[in-house]
């Protein structure tokens, strides 16, 4: 892949944007509010900022984020019913299109005080995403990303959710390759300078079977352990990589602030 000195410019931007409405939603995010308050403050903030969200009549999504709660492993779907109390936490998985280019982001926050175990869950799928992005360089193979999330979510004791998976992302929301955050060294496609797409290890507490409620989105684990997640979007460059979506105020992972 020549060139893509372009096509990075457009995906920081993009990137840069689904960063920053997560900063903003960090300020925001607190006990008593509904999740689709979230949606609301998060649709308007990408819309004033000169982008539009892309899960928004995405495949019948009708809301413009994801908010996943407590058991909830990913695509919740926001509500006016749901209102956050103390001890949960939630993920929330933005995606802002700019310029015809997608940034794609989640993180977790946790509302009061939380469990032990479920901040110990939160870190430990913080510091799975960040070790698989620490290695990505041209000349790794997928299978070490995948390996390299799931011996340190293992050794740790809990479990790699099978049924999604990152992708790879640019002037589309989902493209090739899938990026799975399990499997094994040295295996599967090589990586070159230019390709983009993103990591977002959703992990489990107990195990890794989850099942879609019948909504058709909320995907939620079958032993109704707890779950957690991350998402950047990263690219491949010459000697190593650029994650697209660093928050600009240093909001890593909980607590923030
Ligand atoms: N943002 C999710 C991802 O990381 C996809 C959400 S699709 C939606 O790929 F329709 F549920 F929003
Ligand atoms: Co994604
Ligand atoms: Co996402």
């Amino acid at each position: 892949m020549n060139n893509y000195f372009e096509k990075f410019e457009k995906m920081r931007i993009a990137g840069k944007l689904a960063a920053q409405t997560l900063d903003m939603l960090t300020e925001n995010i607190k006990e008593g509010i509904s999740t689709d308050y979230i949606d609301k403050l998060g649709y308007e903030f990408i819309r004033d900022n000169g982008g539009h969200s892309a899960p928004l009549f995405y495949r019948g999504f009708n809301k413009s984020l994801c908010t996943s709660l407590n058991h909830v492993v990913c695509h919740g779907i926001p509500s006016k019913e749901r209102i956050l109390e103390e001890g949960d936490a939630i993920n929330v998985d933005v995606t802002a299109i700019k310029d015809n280019h997608y940034g794609d982001t989640s993180r977790m926050f946790c509302i009061g005080k939380t469990s032990v175990k479920l901040n110990n869950l939160i870190n430990v799928t913080y510091d799975s995403m960040m070790k698989a992005i620490q290695i990505l360089k041209p000349g790794i193979k997928l299978g070490d990303i995948g390996y390299t999330i799931q011996s340190h979510v293992e050794e740790n004791g809990f479990s790699v959710v099978r049924d999604f998976c990152g992708h790879g992302i640019g002037t589309t929301f989902h493209e090739s390759p899938n990026i799975l955050h399990y499997g094994k060294k040295n295996t599967g496609m090589e990586l070159k300078p230019g390709m983009t797409f993103t990591i977002e290890p959703m992990i489990n507490a107990g195990k890794f079977d989850i099942k879609v409620l019948n909504d058709g989105w909320t995907a939620v684990t079958k032993d109704k352990s707890l779950s957690a997640q991350f998402e950047h979007t990263v690219g491949i460059t010459e000697n190593g990589y650029e994650i697209f979506t660093e928050s600009a105020k240093g909001y890593l992972k909980p607590p923030y602030l």
